[in-house]
């Protein structure tokens, strides 16, 4: 079972994210274990302090080595981790690849920053990779712990019920998805397209194809070529 460690000066945040939807019932199935760990625990100061201000000067406050270091030792004391991940606007772009391997992982610690960011020796000495969910700036990094989790939970097995979904999603071929549709099939004139009644597989499937190529010409013509490009 893949165990998620998030390491973050605002637990609370993450509480109830974790504690609903998909995500609970991905838990309760022994897909994956979520904890979200506070770091003022590992803080020696009696405010349970985890930043100070910058050396040199300048505005906010930066996140210490110390608490950080203390809660990283002790976990990795207690079970192996594949990576050690900070989520930073500067970090690697997050896309359905990275994802994907991340999926196939055991253990994961996800450190979460605010303020001005951690000490530097942080990421140094102490984290493996470094993850981006987009280019703008969050006011801290456990909304990004939130979205990079989501997108690796569901793709464990057992996790969504149709065990071949995620393979249609967008993104998974490089593609977006193609439109969907259920009953009724007429709505005051707004009909289904007529090849996803027919019943004929080989026609539905080269539909679909053709829609998700479209879609993708005209909505993401980024992707298209990728691949050569890469
Ligand atoms: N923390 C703040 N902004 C972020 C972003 N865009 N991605 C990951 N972590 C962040």
């Amino acid at each position: 079972m893949m165990r998620i460690d998030i390491l973050t000066c605002l637990p609370r945040l993450l509480d109830s994210w974790f504690a609903e939807s998909i995500l609970q019932r991905a838990q309760g199935k022994g897909a994956v274990e979520v904890r979200i760990q506070d770091l003022r625990d590992w803080s020696t100061d009696k405010h349970r302090k985890v930043d100070d201000y910058p050396f040199g000067g300048g505005a906010g406050m930066v996140m210490t080595i110390e608490p950080i270091q203390r809660a990283i030792d002790q976990l990795k004391g207690e079970r192996d981790y594949d990576e050690v991940i900070y989520m930073t606007p500067d970090g690697e772009r997050m896309e359905q690849g990275l994802v994907n391997q991340l999926s196939t992982l055991g253990n994961l610690i996800i450190l979460c920053g605010h303020y001005k960011g951690v000490d530097e020796r942080v990421r140094e000495y102490l984290i493996t990779k470094e993850i981006s969910i987009g280019d703008y700036v969050l006011s801290g990094g456990e909304l990004a712990a939130a979205v990079l989790s989501d997108a690796v939970i569901r793709l464990l097995p057992g996790v969504l019920g149709d065990e071949t979904s995620a393979l249609s999603d967008s993104f998974q071929d490089g593609l977006l998805a193609p439109p969907v549709y259920t009953r009724p099939a007429d709505h005051n004139g707004w009909k289904v397209p007529e090849v996803l009644l027919s019943g004929h597989e080989a026609r539905i499937h080269d539909w679909r194809l053709q829609q998700a190529m479209e879609r993708t010409r005209q909505r993401r013509p980024d992707l298209l070529g990728k691949d050569e490009k890469d």
